[in-house]
């Protein structure tokens, strides 16, 4: 999980990136928290779910699959816009899957010092899972002839600091978002094999069950929290969290929509798609979700899509005019009406 924002060019690895790649791209931001309060974490709430996801995560499913041996370098005939869309895609994935694997780190050694065993190695299993996700990433950017120093990536930048129940709901969101991602990219490719341009796809499949798991993880720990989703507090921070990933979603997924469109994916419906399974996913842990079958904010995100693209094109005087419109467009979507879901009663 992660967002990209701007940094410097000293962050990066040894070797001189190629110049489609923007250096924005490699800039996670990394999160710190309330790990005193983490660590007093009431696991008997759920605790005999927490075992059998503890089970779950330790039979370590993929283990094999990210075979280190396969080779990642039969890329079909690309042109080289379509190589350098492929490569930033590479490139964004990879960070995110490093800042994730620091995150579930961290906080597996806090839970670690502060004699939590179990729950330090639960997030062990989670931080195993991401450092698999960006290591195989990696090989498939030093095929490309990229090699990016990720330990390096953190060094200059300071960590943005969330309460414990936003650190929860974003990364909940993050993991899910992140499963139907790679599930519906693979669904798509196994009707369209001759979309699949490169090997990686071909790994999507497993690779997303272990996002899954790693939202079921965070739904386990938001239930050991239950005053994070009980009233005021659950809806409002429910409705921040899922405008605010369906809304990143829908302007990068549409504003980088070369690299879908270079797998024969349509970005506008794919957004769609993510958005509808994910809010529908979230049932299962937050108090409260949007409500799709009015079909307003799937409507508004378009509206949205081309505000935004005005204000991009918008030069002068009329800029802040731009700007303003999207902002309207934006805050009704953040007060668009809300559906309340079963996931608090087992607090
Ligand atoms: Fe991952
Ligand atoms: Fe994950």
């Amino acid at each position: 999980m992660t967002t990209a924002t701007s940094g410097s060019l000293e962050t990066l690895g040894r070797n001189e990136l190629p110049p489609h790649l923007d250096e924005n791209l490699l800039t996670p931001r990394f999160y710190t928290t309330e790990f005193d309060k983490a660590s007093k974490t009431d696991l008997d709430i759920a605790r005999k779910d927490f075992e059998a996801m503890f089970k779950e995560m330790e039979s370590d499913y993929n283990l094999k699959h990210f075979d280190r041996k396969a080779s990642l370098e039969r890329l079909q005939e690309l042109s080289p816009e379509d190589k350098s869309v492929y490569e930033s895609y590479l490139v964004r994935s990879v960070v995110s899957e490093f800042s994730g694997f620091l995150l579930f780190k961290e906080i597996s050694n806090r839970f670690k010092k502060a004699g939590r065993a179990e729950l330090g190695q639960f997030f062990q299993f989670l931080a195993r899972d991401e450092a698999r996700h960006a290591g195989f990433l990696g090989r498939a950017l030093k095929a490309e002839g990229i090699n990016i120093d990720l330990p390096n990536l953190p060094k200059k930048r300071a960590a943005t600091f969330f309460p414990l129940s936003w650190v929860l709901y974003s990364l909940y969101l993050s993991e899910k978002i992140g499963y139907w991602r790679y599930i519906l990219i693979n669904r798509h490719l196994k009707n369209n094999p001759d979309k699949a341009c490169a090997p990686l796809f071909d790994f999507f499949e497993p690779w997303c069950q272990d996002e899954n798991r790693h939202g079921d993880c965070i739904n386990l720990m938001m239930r050991c929290w239950p005053g994070m989703t009980k009233g005021f507090r659950g809806k409002i921070l429910s409705r921040f969290f899922l405008w605010t990933v369906f809304l990143t979603h829908t302007l990068t997924v549409c504003e980088r929509g070369d690299f879908y469109k270079l797998l024969g994916i349509d970005p506008v419906l794919f957004d769609e798609q993510v958005i509808i399974e994910t809010n529908n996913t979230s049932k299962n842990a937050f108090p409260w979700v949007y409500k799709f079958d009015d079909g307003k904010f799937l409507k508004l995100r378009i509206d949205i899509l081309n505000a935004f693209k005005k204000w991009r094109a918008t030069e002068g005087v009329k800029k802040p005019v731009a700007l303003g419109k999207f902002v309207v467009l934006i805050i009704k979507q953040f007060a668009l009406p809300m559906e309340k879901t079963n996931a608090t009663r087992y607090g």
